[in-house]
């Protein structure tokens, strides 16, 4: 029996062992049964006075207590949001436009933070500084003083917990202390960091958190935005005033119930045993072929980008469909070109067009790691060797 009739999850039955737990997670089981009432019977605005408001109601304020209790936050500094995207963009936006910002962020944040900086650019004249990051991926604090010395006016600062390709771990404590020493406000995107490793708002003295509920076992489109106390935010959807005025409409109570479920669960991370599996896997590939990590050895636990020399990413992942992965290149229309990501840490084309990224979660299995292990080694050796030499 392989690895995949024994899935431990039943969208993972009968398909490819998935390792890209970091595009997206199967929903938890146990996430789905608290959610079900409020796609079937709890359907009542939580806003009505009446009777059907009232179990909606209870249930959004529970979500926002398990969400921030998760982030060591209050409850009234969680605002739920449709997306990472869109709670990145209430961070930003919201934060540049209440103060008259300028902004600055790190070449390998998400396009969700990178293209929000471009359009307040572009629309609103905005300052944007992109810092450089060095070979791990990383940002130089000094980097970050250099761009605050100047007394410019008011700043926000975007800084993400973990890298999304690579794992690689930003000192986001260190730079919102630079921050702060400054006077600005500090975003921080939590989206991977939240669920693989602990993440909480005090320690990393962070005025603005992204959290995302389909990296934690919650479904796509639950999502929450940390907005500290005190913090003025120009809202993100106006209307009835929902999310104490930031995002207008009427709240999605089931989403909000998952992600909860999803914060509450979180709490065991299991983050020991997916990094010895991530491991026993980089080993076991490191031991026949030539890879090479792309990233910090301090990265998130669960995360495996590596290039392996003279192999082209999007070739081996079609010459291995026993596994569901990512290239770490970006495809539009057929042309592969290096990620940004890597391409920002100075990674060389080739090795970069080369990257793949293997990121397992709390369904994966020993068993898994035996398949993909297997082949991705055998999908290595069927390749022809014009595409290795390359
Ligand atoms: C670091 C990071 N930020 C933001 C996002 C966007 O989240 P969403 O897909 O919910 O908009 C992602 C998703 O890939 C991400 O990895």
């Amino acid at each position: 029996m392989s690895s995949r009739d024994n899935a431990t999850h039943p969208g993972l039955a009968g398909g490819p062992v998935y390792l890209d737990y970091n595009a997206t997670t199967p929903v938890d089981p146990r996430v789905v049964e608290v959610v079900a009432p409020f796609w079937t019977r709890a359907f009542g605005n939580p806003s009505s006075e009446h009777a059907y408001g009232a179990e909606p109601r209870r249930a959004l304020a529970g979500a926002r207590a398990q969400v921030a209790e998760f982030l060591g936050a209050r409850e009234d500094e969680v605002v739920f949001t449709a997306s990472g995207s869109e709670a990145n963009l209430l961070a930003l936006r919201g934060a540049v436009l209440a103060a008259g910002a300028r902004l600055v962020v790190q070449a390998t944040e998400h396009p969700a933070v990178l293209e929000t900086a471009q359009a307040l650019a572009r629309l609103h004249g905005t300052r944007v500084t992109v810092l450089p990051v060095d070979h791990s991926g990383l940002v130089d604090p000094e980097s970050l003083e250099d761009a605050l010395r100047a007394d410019d006016g008011p700043a926000v600062v975007s800084i993400m917990a973990a890298n999304n390709e690579t794992g690689a771990l930003q000192p986001v404590a260190e730079l919102a202390a630079i921050a702060h020493e400054r006077g600005a406000v500090v975003h921080c995107d939590a989206a991977q960091a939240c669920g693989k490793i602990p993440v909480d708002v005090t320690r990393l003295g962070v005025d603005l958190l992204t959290v995302v509920g389909h990296k934690m076992y919650a479904p796509r489109g639950a999502a929450a935005l940390f907005v500290r106390r005190g913090v003025p935010l120009e809202p993100v959807v106006y209307g009835g005033g929902q999310e104490r005025g930031l995002r207008a409409g009427t709240e999605n109570v089931a989403l909000a119930v998952a992600l909860g479920k999803a914060a509450q669960l979180a709490k065991e991370l299991g983050a020991e045993r997916i990094s010895a599996l991530r491991d026993d896997l980089h080993h076991r590939l490191a031991a026949v072929l030539p890879v090479r990590v792309n990233g910090p050895a301090e990265r998130l636990p669960n995360t495996l980008n590596l290039s392996i020399d003279g192999v082209r990413g999007h070739e081996l992942l079609a010459a291995c469909p026993e596994i569901a992965a990512s290239t770490g290149s970006a495809c539009h229309s057929g042309v592969h070109s290096p990620s940004p990501v890597l391409t920002a840490m100075g990674v060389p084309p080739e090795r970069a067009l080369g990257a793949i990224r293997l990121s397992l979660g709390r369904f994966t299995t020993a068993g898994d790691v035996d398949v993909a292990a297997a082949a991705l080694i055998a999908a290595h050796r069927s390749l022809p060797a014009s595409s290795q030499a390359r």
